[in-house]
């Protein structure tokens, strides 16, 4: 490929679902920086508003080039219908390179479908590994990197797992943390305040988020679940803004019969981030969240048996807790020990090391990387 095919045919992001959004931000734009030309590809894995537009407008993401509108089904029907929309936008399109992000079925579907037609593929957030099988997310990731040219990587240990599956170690760069360059652009943004005014909420509570499969889709899980957040709200007021998934269980196990509980729509980013700071503890099943919360300082319980971000665990303030250690883990927050149980200061970090390159400029190295990949 010469010069000036590479001008011609476009870098095309493909963006599903919300945590996808906050990621490619700064990589779209640290790319435009670079004078590269960009297609967006949102496949509509995620639609509502509050799951979707209000990203793109908070994070300065550009208009998608294209809807697909594939929306919600199980995985073989979402994923088909992903990859059926993509086969024919990128045989349309002829990209130079297609950057997938995360580990959401639309990365999957995109990296098939380019595969396939023989266009490298980028992976950012490349190499993270929870070892479960179980999760969706883990199949998605594994395949992903199979595929991917270009590895980019959020945390040094993906290198070793990207080499233990015969990855050569050429297509792998760290090249730091994406979510972070958004959440650290955006800092003077997150007006907590504002936020607690926005919701009545009180000066001191807990946020949670639940939304995983294992968590939220079984209904007597979902309802073991609700006993133990009630558990925490006899400690604090908690604040919940329900992911659509695990709304209608958690609802019908009585989420909201505490007085205590604050039930929330899903927020928008600069208002989700806002409230995250303003908490006492976080408890989660979000991946994004253990790393945000890890740079914000603020004590998180993940509510998983296994972690593919445990940068958050040694690094941060992060913690794994099966349900029956959620309250407990809750009192020691609530008491001053972190999560992690070590004592942090309101707004630093507990341990205090921030992981490597999650310094807010990852969006310019993987520009760099995909400029050099392409010019070669
Ligand atoms: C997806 C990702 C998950 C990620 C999460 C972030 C996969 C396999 N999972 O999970 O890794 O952590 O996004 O949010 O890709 N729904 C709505 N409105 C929407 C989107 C979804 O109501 O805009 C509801 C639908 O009932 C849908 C359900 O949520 O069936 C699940 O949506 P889906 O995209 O399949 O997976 P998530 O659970 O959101």
């Amino acid at each position: 490929m010469n010069r000036r095919e590479i001008v011609l045919a476009p870098i095309v992001h493909v963006l599903g679902a919300r945590p996808n959004f906050v990621k490619a931000a700064p990589v779209i734009s640290a790319l435009a920086a670079a004078g590269a030309e960009q297609a967006v590809i949102h496949t509509g894995q995620h639609y509502d508003a509050r799951m979707s537009e209000v990203f793109f407008d908070q994070l300065g993401l550009p208009e998608p080039d294209v809807n697909l509108g594939v929306g919600s089904g199980g995985h073989a029907e979402q994923t088909a219908a992903l990859m059926i929309g993509l086969e024919k936008e990128f045989t349309g399109r002829s990209p130079a390179l297609v950057i997938v992000y995360g580990d959401v079925n639309s990365t999957i579907a995109a990296a098939l479908v380019a595969a396939k037609l023989h266009i490298p593929v980028a992976h950012v957030e490349a190499g993270l590994r929870s070892f479960d099988m179980t999760m969706p997310e883990e199949v998605n990731r594994r395949v992903t990197d199979q595929l991917s040219a270009l590895c980019l990587v959020t945390s040094p240990e993906a290198i070793g797992h990207l080499a233990a599956e015969g990855v050569p170690v050429e297509r792998a760069h760290l090249v730091g943390n994406p979510m972070i360059d958004t959440l650290l652009a955006n800092l003077d943004q997150f007006d907590t305040a504002a936020v607690r005014a926005a919701h009545g909420l009180p000066e001191r509570y807990v946020l949670a988020t639940m939304h995983r499969p294992a968590n939220v889709d079984a209904p007597e899980t979902a309802a073991a679940l609700v006993r133990h957040l009630h558990g925490v709200a006899d400690l604090a007021d908690l604040v919940i803004p329900v992911h659509p998934r695990g709304r209608a269980n958690l609802l019908a196990a009585g989420l909201d019969e505490h007085d205590r509980v604050h039930i929330l729509e899903p927020l928008g980013y600069i208002d989700f981030i806002a409230a995250v700071r303003g908490a006492a503890a976080v408890v989660t099943d979000s991946g994004g969240l253990q790393e945000e919360t890890t740079i914000l300082g603020v004590p998180c319980l993940t509510v998983r048996p296994n972690t593919e971000r445990p940068i958050t665990i040694t690094h941060g303030t992060n913690r794994l807790v099966a349900f029956e250690e959620l309250v407990p883990g809750v009192r020691k927050c609530l008491e001053g020990g972190s999560a992690s149980g070590t004592a942090a200061a309101p707004g630093a970090r507990a341990g205090g090391r921030r992981p490597p390159l999650w310094d807010g400029h990852a969006g310019p190295r993987i520009a760099d990387v995909i400029m050099e990949y392409l010019g070669e």
